[in-house]
């Protein structure tokens, strides 16, 4: 089983992805948590150059890294894995290129698509969480993080641009309705993990 999560930045997608992956593991199953951009060598590498403030990168070069990064990942790792039975759930997939790199830097869609279906090879997620919330909350929550001093070269991006990537998060929710789900994210943790969990159960 293939879940992925999705959000702006600071959204609390990777505290829900945790919390899920107890639930399987108190369950028995075996899992595989990945993040995106990372967990193999040239994707974390990628990752590095692609969050660095060092220098600008171009909105078509950021297209082609991360679906790069993705690619190396879907055939070494997510493959693998779903084929040996384990769930695998993943901190963003192709849904947060369409939404950065589509709405976001205003890439057209049709580019996007091209990109996401080469890299992600016909393998998608079953289930998508959509953790919802203001960038403004997304903002506030990130000022409590310690592990972070200054904002990564993306999160420096703005609130429009951050507002265009949750519309179009909201554009994917809307076209595909059973697979990408909103929750709301201005909820307690756990109240949107029993909620997480309930769609999660029914699709078992
Ligand atoms: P993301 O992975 O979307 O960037 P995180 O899960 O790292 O977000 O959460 C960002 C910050 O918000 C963290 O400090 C986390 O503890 C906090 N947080 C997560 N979920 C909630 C919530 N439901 N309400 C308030 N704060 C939260
Ligand atoms: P990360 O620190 O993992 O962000 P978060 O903790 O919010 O998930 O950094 C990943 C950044 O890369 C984040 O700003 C979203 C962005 N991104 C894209 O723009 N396109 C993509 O396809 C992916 C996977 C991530």
């Amino acid at each position: 089983m293939f879940i992925s999560f999705e959000g702006i930045d600071g959204s609390g997608k990777s505290t829900q992805l945790v919390l899920l992956r107890e639930w399987f593991e108190e369950r028995g199953r075996s899992i595989v948590t990945i993040r995106e951009p990372g967990a193999t060598y040239l994707s974390e590498a990628i990752r590095d150059i692609l969050l660095s403030n060092k220098q600008s990168i171009t909105a078509t070069a950021e297209l082609l890294l991360f679906s790069a990064a993705r690619t190396q990942l879907v055939e070494t790792v997510i493959q693998t894995s779903l084929d040996r039975g384990d769930v695998v759930l993943c901190d963003r997939y192709v849904d947060s290129t369409t939404a950065y790199q589509g709405y976001g830097r205003q890439l057209t869609l049709e580019s996007v698509e091209i990109c996401n279906s080469l890299a992600a090879r016909g393998v998608m997620p079953v289930l998508t969480f959509f953790i919802d919330v203001p960038y403004n909350e997304a903002q506030t929550r990130m000022q409590f993080e310690t592990s972070q001093a200054k904002p990564d070269r993306i999160e420096s991006s703005g609130p429009e641009f951050f507002e265009r990537v949750r519309s179009g998060y909201l554009a994917i929710a809307a076209q595909e309705p059973s697979r990408f789900i909103v929750i709301n994210g201005v909820q307690e943790r756990d109240a949107i993990h029993r909620e997480i969990v309930s769609i999660v159960e029914r699709r078992l």
